[in-house]
């Protein structure tokens, strides 16, 4: 038996209001148009979203597809910082807010356009000042501060590409990253503020550039000032070095298949991978689905809290948003400093109109309880997204009810580091959204789910996600590594991009994420995903997070082991813990009853907020050695998990 068995189910389904769909960017005909057309003629389809963007030079040819490998936008040459701002700046936006951003401790500044293009360009010519040319690698490791915005736009302004290393990894990754990238010039700050304390960023690049000699000239920006060691004639501080930086840079026009930049995802065996994503195609989805799934508006006050270190930050914080002139609201700090409603009062403060989070955001929330986003007027939100993991059914109804006011409609957006923007989504004035589901591809990409042996999966029947044709925003290699592209992504279907993810599509063809092909647990004969046993788990009143594995077992090949976190103010009881076997058997069938549930006040996850079921499954078989821990973002959640034994 090759297919996974969904047990899931799901009947809530909740309609665009008139209203919504009235003003939207994109009407329920244009979107049937626009599939069609996709579909019938894809380079006209591919070329009219090309042309939002400003272009240096027309493209010859929309899409060269030799598999494994795409070109997008051929000869064409385009600049991805002059599309984010010079096109802003010589219009009325000139003086608009680029950016809010709002510090940990308190402190707040607004960006213009005109402010934000400014000092990309004297920027941008420091970099050229410490030699970095055209194709070069630039590491950025930086707080949530406009700087990172900044210093990637100028990357992007003279044709370097940038690698982003999220401030929450420590020395060893720099070092590994910056050894990878080749990349001789890195940027940081002294330091960031997280939860009260200061991240030592300085610090850590100092230990990591004791294992690397490839990085020549460091820049730090200024954030805490507190005291760190400069390292003359390697290390700069940003504001001397820009003190005389010459405010001219004009935009270098780039190839549409010149590196807009590396970003690292840690792939399952260890060494991270470089996911490469170019200009012309990149930009071109990134604006594309900045607009319509959305429905980013001239007025609107967008807030994507992902960190810029990951790929949403990088596409939904920086080069969407801003390609379309939009002011976004960026916050350096904890969700939960000083206290669990900064975020409410962030939204309530700069009346921010779109909120853009992940499942692990919104389950910590509801844990917290309902007093902390009740305390704020919410009433300025007209859209909520989500993005990172399958958003169970009863969180997002708690999104949907507690932050939206029942009246914003949710975007569910499945999208990787690899796909580089969003491919299937609901589009917010068309699609009939279904808690729990992702619902549909948008105009453009075609996504199959498929047995083993490589069949089209009948409705309902969970099976492999890929996507069958290439779309702008693919990844277009592993850097320095084609075979590990090639392997990775394109050897389980030949020709066709496999994502790693267990899906099922419904009778009205919705898909439904099952969780990672990897974490499927085979109990009594049946595959289930880990989404669907998770999601009834935390149907339980009583429950706000859990992850599920599977534990060897005699009988029924592997048992269910659950890991569950309470909301707030609940006991740990043992007739609890049986009242949740008993309520995962009624919902799902006796078979899926977990044989095993531990209560745990936190999850093992990666800095990205996604679990790792890795570690729980070593841990609910006993095994001590956990492999690599280096993407765990607490280390001491493992450490509590094994005092919590039984
Ligand atoms: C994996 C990609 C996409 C940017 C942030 C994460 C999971 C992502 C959803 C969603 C169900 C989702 C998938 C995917 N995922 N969004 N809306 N519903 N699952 O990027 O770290 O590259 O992770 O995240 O498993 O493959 P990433």
């Amino acid at each position: 038996m090759s297919e996974i068995e969904s047990v899931l189910v799901e009947n809530r389904r909740f309609k665009p209001s008139a209203a919504f769909a009235k003003q939207a960017n994109l009407s329920a005909k244009e979107y049937r148009r626009l599939c069609a057309l996709a579909e019938k003629k894809p380079d006209v389809y591919w070329a009219q979203r090309a042309a939002e963007l400003r272009w240096m030079k027309p493209w010859k040819k929309v899409c060269q597809w030799k598999a494994p490998f795409a070109r997008w936008f051929v000869g064409g040459k385009l600049n991805a910082s002059d599309n984010c701002l010079d096109r802003h700046v010589e219009t009325w936006r000139k003086n608009k807010a680029a950016i809010i951003w709002e510090g940990e401790p308190g402190d707040e500044r607004v960006l213009t356009y005109q402010d934000l293009w400014r000092e990309t360009c004297r920027f941008a010519n420091v970099l050229k000042g410490l030699g970095v040319k055209k194709g070069d690698r630039v590491t950025l490791y930086m707080p949530l501060i406009p700087e990172l915005a900044i210093a990637m736009l100028a990357c992007a302004r003279i044709g370097a590409a940038h690698s982003v290393i999220f401030g929450g990894f420590t020395s060893q990754a720099i070092a590994d990253r910056v050894e990878d990238a080749e990349s001789g010039v890195l940027i940081t700050a002294d330091g960031g503020w997280r939860r009260g304390g200061i991240v030592p960023l300085k610090a850590n690049v100092d230990d990591a550039l004791t294992k690397t000699d490839k990085v020549k000239k460091v820049v730090v920006f200024r954030r805490t000032a507190h005291e760190v060691p400069m390292k003359a004639g390697r290390d700069f501080w940003w504001h001397e070095l820009m003190k005389t930086a010459d405010p001219v840079c004009p935009p270098e026009p780039c190839d549409a298949e010149q590196m807009l930049y590396i970003l690292y995802t840690s792939g399952t065996t260890g060494k991270p991978k470089g996911v490469v994503h170019t200009t012309g195609g990149y930009m071109t989805w990134a604006h594309t689905t900045s607009k319509w799934v959305f429905d980013l508006k001239e007025t609107d006050t967008y807030w994507c809290t992902a960190d810029i270190g990951w790929v949403t930050g990088h596409s939904y914080v920086v080069y969407g948003p801003l390609s379309n002139g939009a002011t976004i609201v960026m916050y350096e700090g904890a969700p939960n400093h000083p206290q669990p409603d900064r975020f409410w009062q962030i939204v309530a403060k700069y009346g921010v109109t779109i909120f853009y989070t992940a499942p692990t955001a919104i389950r910590a929330f509801m844990k917290w309880g309902d007093a902390w986003p009740k305390k704020y007027d919410l009433s300025s939100l007209r859209l909520l997204g989500s993005v990172g993991e399958p958003i169970n059914p009863e969180a997002w109804m708690w999104y949907h009810r507690t932050i939206g006011g029942s009246r914003c409609p949710i975007v569910d957006t499945w999208w990787q580091t690899e796909t580089g923007g969003i491919l299937i989504s609901p589009l917010p004035g068309v699609t009939a959204t279904k808690p729990g589901s992702a619902t549909l591809p948008l105009p453009g990409i075609f996504p199959r789910v498929l047995d083993a042996a490589g069949r089209e999966c009948r409705a309902n029947e969970g099976g492999l996600l890929v996507i069958a044709k290439p779309w702008a925003s693919m990844l277009r290699t592993v850097y320095r590594d084609d075979e590990r592209f090639r392997t990775q992504y394109f050897s389980s279907y030949p020709g066709l991009y496999f994502t790693g993810d267990s899906a099922r599509r419904d009778k009205d063809g919705y898909v439904w994420v099952m969780g990672r092909v990897d974490d499927v647990i085979k109990v009594a004969g049946h595959r289930l995903g880990t989404a669907e046993i998770e999601s009834a788990i935390v149907s339980h009143p009583t429950v706000a997070e859990a992850a599920v594995v599977g534990k060897k077992d005699e009988m029924k090949g592997e048992a269910i082991c659950a890991f569950v976190t309470l909301r707030g103010g609940e006991k740990k009881t043992d007739s609890l813990r049986r009242d949740i076997q008993d309520h995962v058997a009624k919902s799902i069938g006796s078979f899926a009853r977990p044989e095993m549930v531990r209560f745990t006040d936190a999850l093992p996850k990666t800095r990205s907020g996604k679990i790792m079921r890795r570690l729980l499954r070593k841990i609910a078989s006993g095994d001590e050695t956990l492999g690599d821990t280096t993407t765990l973002e607490d280390l001491s959640v493992l450490a509590r998990l094994r005092e919590d034994e039984e």
